[in-house]
């Protein structure tokens, strides 16, 4: 079985099963100012969880394209990858537990193939603090699915240092066995939905402790362990909660949201613990064999190697089809150091190698069918990484032998590396850290903020971890898709509803819904009114507001059910109550007067669906 067919075959069991195809969001979220990456296949799908209406029914299906930016520094291991694809399934408060667990059971065992014997499953053990009791309903299906293939399934408290011993089945508390975007139930902010959830897992078998050093190296190890004889390969979320100012509360519908990791389904379908031996990595590892004529499996540390350059530039790639291109801000930052630490592993390798024309057309074989936009793009991904490549790879001998020099890192040096040979602030760390040095990253900001204020602005979007960059000219961009927004309403009418927005230093891209290209009237009328707000330098107010009233006033708001009962909002014009222009749910940041934007054009208008249209708004002159 193929990484295609087992997405193939995933999506027509469960299509067979009443569900509907939805198609792979990119994976930079559009309307979604929270997060910087779609990480997971649910994220998208949260407003339906909460209740809105999906346009294709109750039972959704997909293999999303997901990207973990906090797992760069840790791959290297058997398992973890930046990029992958998460094959989900939905029930939109239609089926739940019952058929959940029996049809991935089945799945698993008999369309993918998988030994049951091999096959450990994980519960909720309840939490009274937040009055959920322990998942009992699921121990039972478990109980009866294993009992049909033979198998007597105990359930027990999690094993811990004891091993699995004879459990089956795994009570773990909400550490272990609860979902939510933000974690255990404490973290998360009111409004956010959660529930227990339970976990598969894939036995390599105990001969297979991939760690030395791993605790349990000695002991039988238990399914949650890290060792790596255990993989996890699927969870079943029952998204049945939600956190209000009181404690939890059950959404208005039950919900089922499964992820399974489809790389590793397909690791376990051939026994293989190491997912970078399947054929979603062969391809890629054998091209860096025959250029490098160094194997993969030489010594731990080739195998390390490869591991990185071969995760980093399959994500590198992926972002790039997505419009992610290396840059010092934002997403771009990320796709900087996927590129940048791949150049310097490959330079460990004591190799010439371009990674970029290597393996841009490997990884667009690869996704040929499932994701053409790869070849379409292929020329284009390939030069602009290759780009990226070259800067760094002129650089980074000449850094490296600097660090060299260095007996102790601090984190002058670091900005030192950063500023003269481009080492990203966390591949100094990295290679500080295997020197047996920490180095502290406000430090480095620190020592950023005293020599620029340049780059003070650019360490800001760097290191806010997840959110949007917010340099004057995002900001002043921002501020001008709401007035964009409001323009289109008056001109074309209140049906235009954003669909997307993206903005970057050069431009602010804006999607919304309408039938039709925009006529020449139409396209002067919306550009002269924004410009008009412009120059009337209107003020731009802030206001927390409850959000029942705020909607009732009339701000709009598009995230579908997504907000708290308290919302921000932002309202343009001579007086927040009764002379505004705009009124919108948004989390900011906007400028305080709309003078500030400076004037527009309509650069481009276009269709992006049927039904959306796209305008690419800059600045003029
Ligand atoms: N949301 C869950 C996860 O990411 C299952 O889809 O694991």
């Amino acid at each position: 079985m193929t990484l295609d067919q087992l997405r193939t075959a995933y999506i027509d069991f469960f299509v067979k099963r009443g569900h509907v195809h939805i198609p792979s969001a990119s994976l930079v979220p559009e309307n979604d100012p929270t997060t910087l990456f779609t990480g997971s296949g649910m994220q998208p799908i949260v407003p339906y969880l909460l209740g809105a209406v999906h346009p294709e029914g109750e039972r959704l299906v997909n293999s999303q394209r997901c990207f973990r930016s906090q797992d760069i520094e840790d791959i290297g291991d058997n398992r973890h990858t930046t990029f992958f694809e998460m094959l989900g399934n939905w029930s939109l408060g239609d089926y739940f537990k019952r058929e959940q667990l029996s049809w991935v059971f089945e799945f698993l065992t008999t369309v993918v193939g998988i030994d049951p014997a091999k096959l450990y499953v994980t519960v909720f053990a309840g939490n009274s603090d937040i009055g959920v009791s322990a998942d009992e309903r699921s121990v039972g299906i478990w109980k009866e699915l294993f009992s049909g293939v033979g198998i007597e399934a105990k359930a027990v408290k999690h094993a811990g240092t004891k091993g699995i011993q004879d459990g089956r089945i795994f009570y773990y508390d909400d550490e272990k066995n609860w979902w939510s975007r933000s974690g255990i139930p404490a973290k998360m902010p009111v409004g956010e939905p959660g529930g227990p959830d339970s976990e598969l897992f894939y036995d390599f078998g105990s001969e297979l402790r991939l760690h030395e050093t791993s605790v349990f190296a000695s002991d039988p190890c238990h399914v949650n362990c890290d060792c790596g004889r255990f993989m996890e390969i699927g969870n079943s979320v029952f998204m049945e909660f939600q956190k209000t100012d009181s404690g939890f509360a059950p959404l208005s519908q039950k919900n089922v949201d499964f992820g399974g990791g489809l790389e590793r389904i397909l690791a376990a379908k051939h026994n293989t613990p190491d997912v970078f031996q399947t054929d979603a990595f062969a391809p890629i590892i054998a091209k860096l064999e025959t250029a490098s004529g160094i194997s993969y499996t030489q010594n731990s540390e080739t195998t390390r190697i490869f591991r990185v350059v071969a995760d980093h530039m399959r994500a590198a790639v992926m972002l790039a089809a997505d419009g992610v291109v290396p840059g010092g801000k934002g997403q771009g930052y990320f796709a900087r150091r996927l590129l940048r630490r791949s150049v310097r592993f490959a330079h460990q390798s004591g190799r010439e190698i371009h990674l970029s024309p290597l393996l841009t057309p490997v990884i667009a074989q690869m996704y040929a069918t499932v994701h053409p936009t790869i070849s379409e793009q292929a020329k284009y991904i390939q030069d602009v990484l290759f780009e990226e490549e070259k800067k760094f790879e002129k650089t980074l001998e000449k850094g490296l032998k600097e660090l060299e020099k260095y007996e102790t890192l601090d984190a002058e040096r670091a900005f030192k590396l950063y500023e003269t040979y481009g080492f990203p602030f966390e591949l100094t760390q990295e290679i500080a850290r295997e020197r047996g040095q920490e180095l502290c990253e406000e430090d480095f900001q620190k020592a950023q903020d005293a020599h620029s204020q340049a780059s003070r602005s650019a360490s800001a979007g760097m290191f806010k971890g997840g959110l949007e960059d917010d340099s004057d000219t995002t900001v002043a961009f921002h501020t001008a898709t709401h007035l964009l927004h409001a323009a289109l309403r008056q001109v074309l009418g209140e049906e235009v509803q954003q669909k997307g927005s993206n903005i970057t230093a050069d431009r602010l891209r804006f999607d919304f819904s309408w039938g039709h290209k925009l006529t020449q009237e139409e396209k002067h009328a919306v550009i002269t009114q924004v410009n008009d707000w412009i120059d009337a330098d209107l003020p731009v107010h802030h206001a927390m507001q409850d959000k029942a009233e705020a909607l009732k006033q009339g701000a709009l708001a598009f995230f579908g059910e997504t907000y708290p009962d308290t919302v921000s909002v932002y309202i343009i014009g001579a007086s927040p109550d009764a002379d505004w222009v705009s009124k919108e749910l948004c989390g900011g940041p906007h400028v305080t007067s709309t003078g500030q934007i400076g004037h527009l054009v309509l650069q481009k208008e276009k269709a992006v669906s049927s039904g959306v249209r796209r305008v690419y708004l800059a600045r003029s002159g």
